[in-house]
């Protein structure tokens, strides 16, 4: 744990802050992978952002055992 409280608080509201933001791009990621016409016939690019949306993913469930844990 960072030493002083009030830095550690910080943190914590900037781990929320990008646990909010990844959930959103993780929303627009999907958005585009299934509405996207240059996607439509581009299995490449599919698998690229499925991939893009499985790390997001992660780092999401990493920030959740951060905040979650006390
Ligand atoms: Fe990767």
């Amino acid at each position: 744990m960072l030493s002083h409280p009030a830095v550690y608080q910080d943190v914590l509201q900037l781990v929320k802050f990008c646990l909010d933001q990844s959930e959103q791009f993780i929303k627009m990621c999907r958005t585009i992978r299934d509405q996207s016409e240059a996607l439509k016939d581009n299995l490449t690019a599919k698998a690229v952002i499925n991939h893009i949306i499985r790390e997001s993913e992660y780092f999401i469930g990493i920030a959740q055992t951060i905040l979650y844990q006390q």
